[in-house]
């Protein structure tokens, strides 16, 4: 079957994926996502909501085919997400710059494997680099940069590479309020252009309803789908004022309320906070064996 014919781009169906998490010298299997299901449609921008340490990087990397599931089952395009490819590209929540190339290399960089022309990738590179805002540091290195900066050299490399699938896990977190605007708004206009199926990471509300087609607000781990929220604010939204939109005033609160019950279940309070402080209680509390425990 043709791509085109396909109902979704992507579809993440009743995926559960656990890591063994080392106790002392034991090792003990620890639950992340658990039943988890949604869809993406093709060109379809989807952000995904969830508390910290719920699984959101885990899951980008099952879709980006990094790490297999234990059960359940990702495609993309219908089939398996085997490797990292040209198809994906991936902005990473730790920026992964190799620091012996500088900020045109580093863009340029997938675009070598992808085959392109020297010539090509690099005004490609110079082109990318500008539009993130990193004109006059074209010729830096990693180590010259600031986070922000580096932070915008990954999203740089993910974009110049305009692959049918980006996967975004907190790309702004490391900008400025004022950066992070305009890096919202340009990713917007992008996607309008370019209409690349993105699923994107954030812990920001605001940043969630301002993107976002649907928002998948995931629970506490080991994480499930919680519900999935239409945004159907009028695009572009680049030119209006969004946060003004009564829709996106009562959305903003609506995901704020159930963020905050999810905070206030007793048992999520420690996961989600105060996990160093509440670990070796934890350890103290739980028979210990040799053999690798479940949940
Ligand atoms: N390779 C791994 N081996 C063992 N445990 C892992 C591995 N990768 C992630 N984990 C654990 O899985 C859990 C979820 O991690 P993950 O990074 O997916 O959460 P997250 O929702 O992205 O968190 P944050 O919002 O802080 O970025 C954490 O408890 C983490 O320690
Ligand atoms: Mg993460």
């Amino acid at each position: 079957m043709g791509s085109d014919n396909l109902l979704y781009k992507v579809e993440v169906d009743s995926v559960n994926k656990s890591f063994y998490r080392r106790d002392g010298d034991k090792f003990k299997l620890l639950k992340i996502v658990e039943d988890l299901s949604f869809t993406v449609s093709d060109k379809e921008f989807v952000v995904i909501v969830g508390p910290s340490g719920c699984g959101k990087t885990t899951l980008l990397r099952l879709i980006d085919g990094l790490i297999q599931p234990d059960a359940g089952r990702i495609s993309i395009n219908g089939r398996s997400p085997s490797a990292p490819g040209p198809d994906k590209g991936v902005v990473f929540q730790s920026f992964r710059l190799l620091p012996w190339k500088n900020v045109l290399e580093n863009i340029a960089f997938p675009l070598a494997i992808q085959g392109l022309h020297k010539e090509k990738r690099m005004a490609r590179a110079l082109e990318y680099a500008k539009l993130v805002g990193l004109t006059g540091f074209e010729h830096s290195y990693p180590h010259e940069l600031s986070g922000g900066m580096q932070q915008r050299v990954g999203l740089a490399r993910a974009l110049a590479m305009d692959p049918e699938i980006l996967l975004m896990d907190e790309p702004f977190a490391s900008l400025d309020a004022q950066i992070r605007e305009i890096m919202q708004l340009e990713l917007l206009k992008i996607w309008s252009q370019k209409k690349t199926t993105v699923i994107f990471v954030t812990h920001s509300l605001d940043e969630a309803v301002l993107l976002a087609d649907r928002i998948v607000l995931l629970g506490p781990r080991p994480s499930t789908v919680k519900e999935v929220i239409d945004i159907s604010l009028p695009r572009p939204r680049w030119t209006y004022d969004v946060k003004s939109h009564p829709d996106y005033i009562s959305i903003r609160a609506y995901l704020w309320r159930r963020i905050k019950e999810m905070v206030a279940t007793p048992e999520s309070i420690p996961e989600m906070y105060t996990e160093p402080q509440i670990q070796p209680l934890i350890k103290e509390s739980r028979p210990t064996t040799s053999q690798p425990t479940t949940d």
